[in-house]
């Protein structure tokens, strides 16, 4: 007897049906693109929050270290400003060490429900004590608990020995809420280029891309082909 279903049957044929992008797509006006790429960050991210994209501060990271092995991972960005685009995590993980042989590094951010995706490259450098102690004591306590807990992505004997670390983690940053973490680092993309990459109903895809001039005006932008 055949089974009734309308549902491919593969995986590639489910793959392949899977809906990629959102119906409402703002798309990107390469005329009308800022000189500073930040300020269409800023735009961009303003407009996935107020669309409701789930996570919209959520981007990937990419490292590489001195051998050159490359490792990518889910983080939050933190901010973005003058220094760069910010995050934080702890100097001693395997994304910390990569950074400190080797400080070139790419966010990349996808907002589906936008059909908008943009890639920050640059060097990440560390902000400094202060700045690090401030994103650490910004932190809800659970979070500052998780951080102090043990050494991140470390082998972890069992799953009951990090709930006891992070038990104890809880009450010690309870009891000392000036507590800062030496480790816990800030660090800064500096962005040497931006891309932005855009579909819509009426222009299809569009990527316009800002470098960081040597010489002359701060960005240069061009079209790049999809
Ligand atoms: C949505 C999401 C947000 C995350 N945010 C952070 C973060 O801000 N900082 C961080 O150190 N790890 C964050 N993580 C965990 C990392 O993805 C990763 O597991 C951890 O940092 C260890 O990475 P590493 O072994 O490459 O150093 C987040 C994970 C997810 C899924």
């Amino acid at each position: 007897m055949t089974q009734p279903t309308d549902r491919p049957t593969t995986l590639r044929d489910r793959l392949r049906a899977l809906p990629v992008l959102g119906e409402d797509r703002p798309g990107l006006d390469p005329g009308r693109a800022p000189e500073d790429p930040v300020e269409l960050f800023v735009a961009w991210l303003e407009d996935a929050i107020d669309a409701g994209v789930r996570a919209p501060h959520a981007a990937t990271l990419s490292t590489a270290d001195a051998g050159g092995r490359v490792d990518a991972r889910t983080l939050l960005l933190q901010d973005v400003g003058p220094d760069g685009w910010v995050f934080a995590t702890r100097a001693d993980s395997p994304k910390g060490r990569a950074l400190a042989q080797n400080p070139n590094a790419a966010l990349t951010f996808l907002w589906p429900e936008r059909a908008r995706q943009v890639r920050v490259r640059g060097a990440a450098v560390p902000l400094g004590p202060r700045a690090s102690a401030a994103d650490v004591l910004a932190r809800s306590d659970p979070s500052r608990a998780t951080a102090l807990a043990g050494p991140q992505s470390a082998p972890l004997p069992s799953a009951a020995a990090y709930r006891e670390a992070w038990d104890a983690a809880l009450e010690r940053v309870r009891g000392e809420p000036d507590l800062v973490l030496d480790v816990w680092t800030a660090y800064a993309l500096e962005a040497t280029s931006v891309e932005f990459w855009a579909s819509s109903p009426s222009h299809g895809q569009v990527r316009l891309r800002y470098d960081a001039a040597r010489t002359g005006p701060r960005w240069s932008r061009e079209l790049l082909w999809p």
